[in-house]
């Protein structure tokens, strides 16, 4: 079996970090940088420091501030022609997952005739893109380190994936500075998404021994630090561990692609409005309590990350990393199930067909699923 670990080439790691942007740019043999950022990073200033970087490095850039939330083919096309009409020669995405997700579809369409949705599903691309530089301002998506963008099928108001070796970016900026300002709930939010991501990868079908290594790592550096962090987000130790963890997560699960939680919680329909994170959070429980007989070995270590103590069996310690994780989501103030979080019974049969057939989710899933069994696994735990 051939097992292939695509990665990024450069990361610069570090407090300050992003002001060495206008020397990586300059590196790159690039002139006229072109920014993807949402309204909200603007607001908090957070540009200013990769603004300044740029202008001591003479680099000339224009800034497009609208991504999305849920990002649309509509504001894609918008930034792709912004940056086209501006002459970019490379794209700096700066923010949460859905900047980058933006950033990154507007490079396909670069180089690319669009639609983005001829591009939906792995491999789709045909040419490859300018170079790219990432700085994510929270500690979650890890949409940094992937080839993943994540959008929404206009057609169908589902969330879709597209999949490109060309989405890598030439340099990442890790600087943990820019997530202090990160309010303790969406801290528990990205952060969950992180400890998932390094779970569904480590668990999955597709996993390596190298990618087994960054999860591993990842999902104890979530357990280590996410409480630390949601209770005190100046805890700059905390803030470190949870960068360094998201990245991580991100290059695992690029390799393998996630799981039954994912499938699950991109087929909620996008009128629930529940962000990302908050949704893996709430499936997580779920999710390992269907996998687990499966892939007992791997859960009882994932059991031990969350602090479990070990006991009779694989299977017996796996099941006690349920509890682990209930315990932590309590401590970080987010309730399990869907329930909870306001999605109504009469979604669940619609979206456990369409999680079904999220192939590319599923298909790393260790234990099979068809509609049927993830409907009774949601009304289970609903
Ligand atoms: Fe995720």
């Amino acid at each position: 079996m051939i097992h292939v670990f695509n990665n990024i080439p450069k990361i610069v790691y570090g407090f300050g970090a992003i002001s060495s942007a206008g020397a990586e740019i300059t590196r790159l043999g690039c002139q006229r940088a072109f920014i993807v950022t949402d309204p909200g990073i603007a607001a908090l200033g957070l540009l200013k420091p990769l603004e300044a970087s740029l202008s001591a490095a003479s680099i000339t850039f224009d800034i497009f501030d609208k991504a999305e939330l849920e990002p649309s083919a509509a504001s894609i096309q918008q930034c792709a022609d912004a940056a086209k009409a501006f002459k970019a020669d490379c794209v700096i995405g700066i923010g949460g997952g859905s900047p980058l997700d933006t950033a990154k579809a507007a490079l396909i369409l670069l180089s690319n005739e669009g639609g983005i949705e001829k591009y939906f599903g792995m491999n789709m691309v045909p040419n490859p893109c300018l170079p790219a530089m990432f700085i994510p301002t929270a500690a979650g998506t890890g949409s940094e380190v992937t080839s993943i963008s994540v959008l929404t099928n206009p057609q169908t108001g589902a969330k879709q994936g597209v999949v490109s070796e060309y989405l890598y970016a030439r340099v990442v900026l890790l600087d943990p500075e820019l997530t202090f300002g990160l309010p303790p709930h969406i801290t528990a939010m990205t952060g969950m998404d992180a400890f998932v991501h390094a779970m569904e990868s480590f668990v999955g079908l597709a996993a390596t021994p190298l990618t087994d290594a960054v999860n591993l790592q990842a999902m104890r550096l979530v357990s280590a630090n996410l409480r630390k962090a949601y209770a005190n987000g100046g805890d700059t130790n905390a803030r470190a561990g949870m960068l360094y963890a998201a990245t991580l997560a991100g290059m695992g699960f690029s390799q393998t692609q996630n799981g039954i939680i994912h499938a699950v919680g991109t087929s909620l329909p996008s009128s629930c409005g529940l962000p990302h994170g908050l949704v893996m959070a709430a499936l997580a429980p779920m999710g390992m309590s269907y996998n687990c007989i499966a892939a007992p070995e791997k859960y009882a270590q994932v059991a031990e990350i969350l602090g479990a103590t070990p006991c009779g069996t694989a299977l017996d310690t796996a099941r006690k990393g349920i509890d682990a994780m209930r315990d932590l989501l309590a401590d970080v103030g987010i309730a399990h199930g869907l329930k909870a979080h306001g999605v109504a019974r009469e979604h669940l049969e619609g979206t456990a067909q369409r999680a079904a057939g999220a192939k590319r989710l599923i298909d790393n899933n260790p234990r099979k699923a068809n509609a049927q069994q993830i409907l009774s696994l949601l009304e289970d735990h609903y």
